[in-house]
């Protein structure tokens, strides 16, 4: 079978496409067809290596995490996935998986889903993205009707999802985005679009009750300026300032996501609900891989950037 593989860390240089030996579902595992798979940034730091001494990885591996497509094996004591399910989810290494950039994928079934009634080039796009939104509005901010949030980002695969989310709850939404995103931000339903490289979203706007930062540094910290006391900062991108939350009366969480079923269940219901839509930017097949992350880092993608497999 075709992966992706990666010998050694460094930028895109490093990634080739090998034949590999087809890996064995142990017990938990399901063995996947990958139909499709989706990239993130965090393929970027895994291959890089600068998180090689908080996950520690074996050499060669093969990157990529979401994935959607057809379960071929299960591996022992697999009793909710049978053979032929379509399902999506993550393949990632730092979960335990075999990576999705690869004609087969083995994933843990904790880190798996059914998918929703869409094809397969939507499914891939939404495991990481669709999950940490859930994780964050839902589960952390617990936001509700009414309530005002700042997304930051919202033109990225997790800000234009959260922008959605955030709409079908009822809540008052702004946005952070560049030039160019301005009028996607505002076809998504955000209420207020903010031009991160024109204006200071610090100086606009005022006792909001979350903020979302998909951007991290100072922009996490000027966000504290933007909630009123007793609201939440939710950030990809580390643990928010304790200090300044405390100074500030606020709450704050640096979210790890979890690509796990119940989260997975809750995106599918959130899509087959019509409550979220995930945007395709652009679709490469697996012989241009690298393209692909190149493209992702230098064009400003509207959502996400899918590779084809099968
Ligand atoms: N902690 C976790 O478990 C976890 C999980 C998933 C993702 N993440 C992290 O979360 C971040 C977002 O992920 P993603 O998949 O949404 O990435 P993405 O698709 O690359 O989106 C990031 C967005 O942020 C925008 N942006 C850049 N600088 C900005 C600024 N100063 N103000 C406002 N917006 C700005 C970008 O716009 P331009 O392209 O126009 O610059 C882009 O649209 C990444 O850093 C990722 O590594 C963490």
């Amino acid at each position: 079978m075709k992966a992706v593989q990666v010998s050694s860390y460094g930028g895109l240089e490093v990634l080739a496409i090998n034949e590999v030996v087809k890996p064995e579902p142990k017990a938990g595992q399901i063995l996947v067809e990958v139909y499709t798979a989706s990239i993130n940034p965090l393929d970027v730091a895994v291959m890089s290596g600068s998180l090689k001494d908080m996950m520690p990885i074996e050499l060669p591996f093969t990157p990529g995490g979401d994935f959607a497509g057809v379960i071929s094996e299960v591996g022992e004591g697999v009793a909710n996935f049978a053979l032929g399910d379509k399902v999506f989810g993550s393949a990632n290494v730092v979960n335990g998986g075999t990576g999705s950039l690869a004609e087969l994928a083995i994933a843990n079934v904790v880190n798996t889903g059914r998918m929703p009634k869409i094809n397969f080039e939507t499914a891939a796009a939404l495991p990481l993205v669709g999950s940490s939104v859930v994780q964050a509005i839902e589960e952390h901010m617990q936001l509700a009707a009414g309530q005002k949030i700042l997304i930051h980002g919202g033109a990225g695969g997790i800000g234009h999802l959260a922008i959605q989310l955030a709409k079908s709850i009822g809540a008052y939404v702004a946005t952070t985005v560049g030039t160019d995103n301005a009028t996607f931000a505002k076809e998504l339903g955000a209420d207020e679009v903010i031009d991160y490289k024109k204006q200071k979203f610090e100086e606009m706007l005022h006792d909001f009750d979350a903020v979302y930062d998909m951007v991290g540094g100072e922009t996490t910290n000027k966000s504290f300026l933007v909630l009123k006391k007793g609201g939440i900062l939710v950030s990809m991108l580390g643990q928010p300032s304790e200090e300044l939350a405390k100074r500030n009366g606020v709450t704050v969480i640096g979210q790890n996501t979890k690509t796990q079923t119940k989260n997975l269940s809750r995106v599918a219901g959130l899509v087959d609900g019509g409550k979220m839509k995930v945007n395709i930017d652009k679709v490469f097949p697996l012989t241009e891989v690298k393209e692909a992350f190149t493209y992702q880092k230098i064009n400003s993608p509207r959502g996400k950037v899918v590779i084809k497999i099968k």
